[in-house]
């Protein structure tokens, strides 16, 4: 045999970590918490295995659990003690989110990332205000620029409270711009903006609108989030999010949409990061439990894959069992 080319001389155990191409480390996970303002103990969440919905009382110590493990950062999303028309308790001072960020903050040392959307605070579960007769004419139904003022109202009130970063995930144009203004206003201009910058309307978010309670109560987001048919619109929308002053950009679902994180990492030279979202966790439970699949190592197969793709950070329910097994 005269065979010159064999890649198999780099697969032995020696050199294998050698020639590795790419590493998982729990410094670039960013682990998410659901913390319910009307719970007074921890309520398992059916769909999401291992995760739970915290009382603000245990915000701290939820956040403590992940510190162990290693990761750094967490993802603050609120259910609110109550909802209306505009989503109010979403920049309420005394809002779920602000509570527990000021506990977290005082009792930690972790890195708190706040979620800034309104779909948790509206009783119509939409991510803004809506117009007036919003079920007959669906493609109307958000009212783009005046979302933008609650949602500004929303992230300074998480900075107040000491959020380290905001991250917009509404799809409302203009929100980073938005977000951005406001915040230098009220003298947070080191408040990093990571924005969900290619969300897409996917039915991969199914167990975490059970998990924070945020579904639509009526039609869908297919108005405001991306068509998953579409990748060159994900370079616009990522475009205009760095242009408004995005620090972050963000794609989400992840796995179903690797293409586009490698497409950002290519025409951008901001960190990266993709939401391996609650669906693409569900589902690996879900077969592990049916012993079709080897968890642990689906998970870490996910997630090196999202790295390969290009993405720097990676928001994951895997974030303590990945780093616990790094
Ligand atoms: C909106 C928001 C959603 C997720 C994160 N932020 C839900 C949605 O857009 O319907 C989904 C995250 C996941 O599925 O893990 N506040």
């Amino acid at each position: 045999m005269d065979l010159t080319d064999r890649p198999r001389r780099l697969r032995t155990d020696g050199v294998r970590p050698l020639v590795s191409e790419t590493r998982l480390d729990a410094a670039d996970l960013i682990a998410p918490v659901f913390i319910d303002a009307t719970a007074d103990e921890r309520i398992p969440i059916d769909s999401m295995p291992g995760h739970e919905r915290v009382p603000v009382a245990e915000a701290a110590e939820r956040v403590r659990e992940i510190r162990e493990t290693g990761v750094a950062a967490v993802m603050v999303f609120g259910i609110p003690d109550g909802k209306d028309a505009e989503g109010t308790r979403a920049w309420a001072d005394d809002g779920v989110v602000q509570r527990a960020v000021r506990r977290i903050v005082d009792r930690t040392d972790a890195y708190v990332i706040t979620d800034v959307c309104l779909c948790e605070y509206t009783d119509h579960g939409h991510c803004g205000l809506l117009e007036e007769h919003a079920e007959e004419s669906p493609e109307l139904m958000i009212r783009n620029d005046a979302t933008l003022e609650l949602l500004e109202r929303t992230a300074v009130s998480h900075a107040e409270a000491g959020a380290d970063m905001v991250a917009p995930s509404g799809m409302i144009d203009g929100m980073v711009g938005a977000l951005r203004g406001a915040l230098d206003e009220a003298g947070y201009s080191r408040v990093p903006i990571m924005s969900y910058a290619a969300k897409y309307q996917s039915s991969f978010y199914g167990p975490f609108r059970d998990a924070a309670d945020g579904a639509p109560a009526f039609g869908d987001r297919r108005h405001y989030q991306m068509d998953p048919s579409n990748r060159r619109e994900a370079l616009r929308e990522a475009r205009l999010d760095a242009e408004e002053g995005a620090d972050v950009l963000m794609v989400k679902p992840a796995l179903p949409y690797l293409d586009v994180v490698a497409d950002l990492r290519r025409e951008f030279d901001y960190p990266i990061a993709a939401y391996n979202v609650s669906g693409e966790y569900a589902m690996l439970h879900a077969a592990a439990e049916k012993g079709w699949l080897a968890l642990e190592e689906v998970a870490y197969e996910s997630l090196v894959s999202i790295k390969r793709a290009g993405a720097d950070l990676i928001l994951t329910y895997f974030a303590e069992d990945i780093a616990d097994q790094l």
